[in-house]
């Protein structure tokens, strides 16, 4: 598995990360945020769900979204890409920071973000699947961020990322331990969340190329 681990400054961490991305195309930094921010986001994303903002997630987008509860079963808010206040808006901010450390050292064009967070209830999962709409390849780098406090082996959850197009069922396996974020190029990826036994919270985010 890619791993890196996380240098002491922020500046030093983001190369890392555009370093790993120029490589392999993926990575996986553990500790991105403190066990503290995790907490932070979390308590925000409690009182998002007590005011019933989460919806079951869809696939597509638009007029082609649809919601197939046989491919994913999670449920989703979509954030304010603006958003800045709270630790929500503190993870954004940091994002924006990392979009143009990659931009500068890969000229990835990275524009915008959207990003939701997302609620999968015991049992649930996404099939495999790749991060770019049919015909619309505007999604160029995924970014999830995990948020699941004392996660254990046992609890399930895991990410499977099919990192070789050479043996196509051949996966490296990410846990959902909180305060892990995984980047990949969204084009390259396929990628596959397995059931857990307990919730599993995760802010997922895309960097889009100007449409
Ligand atoms: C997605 C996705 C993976 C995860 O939302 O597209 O693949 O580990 N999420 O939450
Ligand atoms: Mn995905």
């Amino acid at each position: 598995m890619t791993t890196i681990v996380p240098p002491a400054s922020e500046f030093d961490r983001y190369t890392g990360i555009a370093d790993a991305l120029a490589g392999p195309g993926w990575c996986v930094t553990p500790f991105f945020v403190s066990s503290g921010e995790v907490l932070s986001i979390r308590a925000e994303a409690a009182v998002l769900r007590a005011q019933g903002a989460f919806k079951p997630a869809g696939i597509g987008r638009g007029e082609d979204l649809l919601v197939r509860s046989e491919i994913r079963s999670d449920r989703v808010y979509w954030l304010d890409p603006a958003a800045r206040e709270g630790a929500i808006g503190a993870y954004m901010a940091r994002l924006e920071d990392l979009r143009q450390t990659l931009n500068r050292d890969l000229m990835l064009g990275l524009f915008s973000f959207e990003g939701h967070l997302a609620s999968y209830p015991p049992g649930s999962f996404y099939r495999r699947h790749l991060d770019q709409f049919r015909g619309v390849e505007l999604r160029t780098l995924t970014a999830i961020l995990y948020l699941n406090p004392d996660w254990q082996p046992a609890d399930g959850g895991t990410l499977r990322v099919y990192t070789d197009p050479d043996r196509p069922d051949h996966y490296e396996t990410v846990a959902p331990i909180g305060g892990t974020l995984v980047t990949f190029l969204s084009a390259r990826f396929e990628h596959e969340v397995m059931p857990a036994i307990r919730e599993r919270l995760s802010l997922t985010g895309w960097f889009k190329r100007r449409g």
